[in-house]
This record gives structure tokens, C-alpha cells and sequence, in this order.
């Protein structure tokens, strides 16, 4: 545990927990919604384990007395609180800096992410209402599926509140980030840790683009080793579903992309310069209202959404054929959250 800890308080720009002072880190809250599900549980873990967190709130349906106790012990400066069911949903979200949303059904096999959409649009879009309410100005890191379709609706019902803010408002597709990450440094031989990929469009199939002619350290991979590893990250999710053969989706690897994510905000916030991560946000560097793209993180949110560099023929290829899809589940997603009050 020390280990992560401290690896986490480098990675923050923090040298260890002693160097804490009040004036050094600033009070954050961050409130996990879905919080004792696959996801939400070590995703509560790691981010106790995140010392620039001061309150961490764990809000499900059920569940979260239990999880919130047991993290609780950990010794890292955070205070924790549980909360269940949606009379206490108030209190989690309240003086929240951060929301994250791992709250929702997974995948079984066989099952796309737009066949979640009926039961996760409903819960986006209530907890979404809630945020609104008691903390209209936090981050808001949208996990549950179909991303594509989450983030829209949760833009809507903040535009009918009066609170929408594009720059607080982010579709969290690090997961693919970090698996173009480990499966290009299997396929380079190159140091895993020193890889980055930008990975762009959304986060479903063929939406999910990693621009692996971007990737650094550079390798000079064939054409069909740079096809398989775009296929085996677009289609990285299903891998999981399969494996876990219908025990779910990816929860681990996702609480670890939830956490790395959630931290660069924490850091944005708290003003540390160049933050860069992948996200799907508000965007205008295509003719699609949100896409994923790389995206400066500040005090506000987005400080700046980056523009997608120079691409190869196929991924340029590749980028006209996910619009469509994009484009459509943007749509469904603006429609539901119109059309149901
Ligand atoms: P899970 O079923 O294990 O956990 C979901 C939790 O959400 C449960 O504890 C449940 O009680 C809770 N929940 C349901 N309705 C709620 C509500 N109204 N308010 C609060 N909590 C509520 O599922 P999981 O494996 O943790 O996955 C959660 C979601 O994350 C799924 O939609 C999945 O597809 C998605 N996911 C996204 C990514 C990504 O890269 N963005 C990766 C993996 C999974
Ligand atoms: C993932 O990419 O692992 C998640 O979106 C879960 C899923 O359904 O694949």
C-alpha cells in the first residue's frame, strides 16, 4: 500500500504524505456514485490511497455503509463517508470538487454497450439531476456505458438545470489509453511505463481510435501489426466481458483508469500546468459535438481540447468510419434525455 501511496504522491507532484501541509493541498472532495459495485469498490480503494483527497464520498443504492467502513481504516489523510439510497444522495454529493460515475449495469457476453442503454440512460440521468442540484460546479468523470451516449445526456439535463458548464464535463476513455499503452509496449518491446498513445473518437468499437502512428517511444511496427493492435483496443472491452463470461465488465483495470484520471483533474485543479489526458468532452475539432481527443486539465476543468495532430491514411480512414456510429449515439443520447421530462 505505501508503495502506491507514494507512487501516486509522485506522480502528483507530492513527495511523500509527510510533506503535507494545509497550505501545500488543497481541501478536495470526491464523490463516487455506484460506489460498492466492480468498479466502485477499488475504485473507493485507490482513491483513499490518493493523498491529494481530503473527503471521499462512497453513495450507492445499497452497500455503501459496508465499503465506506472498511476504507475508512485505511490510515491516509481522507475522511470517508458512506451513503445509501437516494435520501442521502444530498449529503454525498454536496461541496463535491469531483463525480464520478461508475453507477450502472455491465456487460454480459454477446452484448454491445448501446444495449446498457436503457437501463444506465434512466440512472445517468437522475444522478445527473442531483448533481445539478447539490453540486452544480464539480468535475463530473462519466463511467457508466455507453459513454457515447451518457455524456450527452448528462450535458442535457445540466443544460435544462441552468448549470451546464462543457468544461466540466468528461467522458472517461482512459481505459483504452491504458490499453493501447500495454499493448503497444508488448508488441514494441519498449518500456510500458514510458509509452503514450492518444487515443480519440468515443468509447465503443470502432469509435474508439488509438493513434498508434502517435505513439512514443517510436517503433516502426508493420501495417498489420498497427491493425491488430487498433482491433484488440477497440475491441479490449469485449476481451474482458468474454473472459469474465458473464460476471461482468472490466472493473480492476477500469477502477486503476478511473483513478488516474480523476487524480489528473484533482491536479488540474489544484493548478499544476500541463495535465494532458484523452477524454470524451464538448468538442469542436470535428463536425461532432463531443469526441474523445487529448484535453489540457485546469482550474476550470478543460483548460484546452487539443487537436488530433497528424494522422496516417488508415487512421484517417478509420476516423471517417466511426462517425456515423459516433454521431447516432450522440443523438439517442440528446433524444432520451429531451423526450423523458
Ligand atoms: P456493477 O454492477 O458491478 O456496479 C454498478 C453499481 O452501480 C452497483 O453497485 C449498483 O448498485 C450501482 N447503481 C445502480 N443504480 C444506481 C443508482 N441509481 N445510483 C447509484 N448507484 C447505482 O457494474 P460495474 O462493473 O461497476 O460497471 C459499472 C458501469 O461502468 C457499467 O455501465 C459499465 O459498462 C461501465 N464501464 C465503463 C468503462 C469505461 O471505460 N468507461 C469501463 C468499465 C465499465
Ligand atoms: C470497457 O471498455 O471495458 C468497458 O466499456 C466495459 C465494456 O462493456 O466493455
Amino acid at each position: 500500500v505505501r508503495s502506491v501511496q507514494s507512487a501516486i504522491a509522485r506522480s502528483s507532484g507530492f513527495v511523500s504524505r509527510r510533506s503535507y501541509s494545509s497550505e501545500s493541498v488543497p481541501e478536495r472532495k470526491v464523490a463516487v456514485l455506484g460506489a460498492a459495485g466492480g468498479i466502485g469498490q477499488p475504485l473507493a480503494l485507490l482513491m483513499k490511497l490518493n493523498p491529494l483527497v481530503s473527503r471521499l464520498a462512497l453513495y450507492d443504492i445499497a452497500g455503501t455503509p459496508g465499503v465506506a467502513a472498511d476504507v475508512s481504516h485505511i490510515n491516509i489523510r481522507s475522511e470517508v463517508s458512506g451513503y445509501a439510497g437516494e435520501e442521502e444522495l444530498a449529503k454525498a454529493l454536496e461541496g463535491s470538487d469531483i463525480v464520478i460515475i461508475p453507477a450502472g449495469v455491465p456487460r454480459k457476453p454477446g452484448m454491445t454497450r448501446d444495449d446498457l442503454f436503457n437501463i444506465n440512460a434512466g440512472i445517468v440521468k437522475s444522478l445527473c439531476t442531483a448533481i445539478a442540484k447539490y453540486c452544480p460546479h464539480a468535475l463530473v468523470n462519466m463511467i457508466s456505458n455507453p459513454v457515447n451516449s451518457t455524456v450527452p445526456i448528462a450535458a442535457e439535463v445540466f443544460k435544462k438545470a441552468g448549470t451546464y458548464d462543457e468544461k466540466r464535463l468528461f467522458g472517461v476513455t482512459t481505459l483504452d489509453v491504458v490499453r493501447a499503452k500495454t499493448f503497444y509496449a508488448g508488441k514494441a518491446n519498449v518500456n510500458v511505463s514510458e509509452v503514450n498513445v492518444p487515443v480519440i473518437g468515443g468509447h465503443a468499437g470502432i469509435t474508439i481510435l488509438p493513434l498508434f502512428s502517435q505513439a512514443t517511444p517510436k517503433a516502426n511496427l508493420s501495417d498489420e501489426y498497427i491493425k491488430a493492435l487498433t482491433k484488440r483496443t477497440q475491441e479490449g472491452g469485449t476481451e474482458v466481458v468474454e473472459a469474465k463470461a458473464g460476471k461482468g465488465s472490466a472493473t480492476l483495470s477500469m477502477a486503476y483508469a478511473g483513478a488516474i484520471f480523476a487524480d489528473a483533474c484533482l491536479k488540474g485543479l489544484n493548478g499544476v500546468p500541463d495535465v494532458v489526458e484523452c477524454s470524451y468532452v464538448q468538442s469542436n475539432i470535428t463536425e461532432l459535438p463531443f469526441f474523445a481527443s487529448q484535453v489540457r486539465l485546469g482550474k476550470n476543468g478543460v483548460e484546452e481540447v487539443l487537436g488530433l495532430g497528424s494522422l496516417s491514411d488508415y487512421e484517417k480512414e478509420n476516423l471517417e468510419s466511426l462517425k456515423p456510429e459516433l454521431k447516432s449515439s450522440i443523438e439517442k443520447g440528446i433524444k432520451f434525455a429531451n423526450q423523458n421530462g
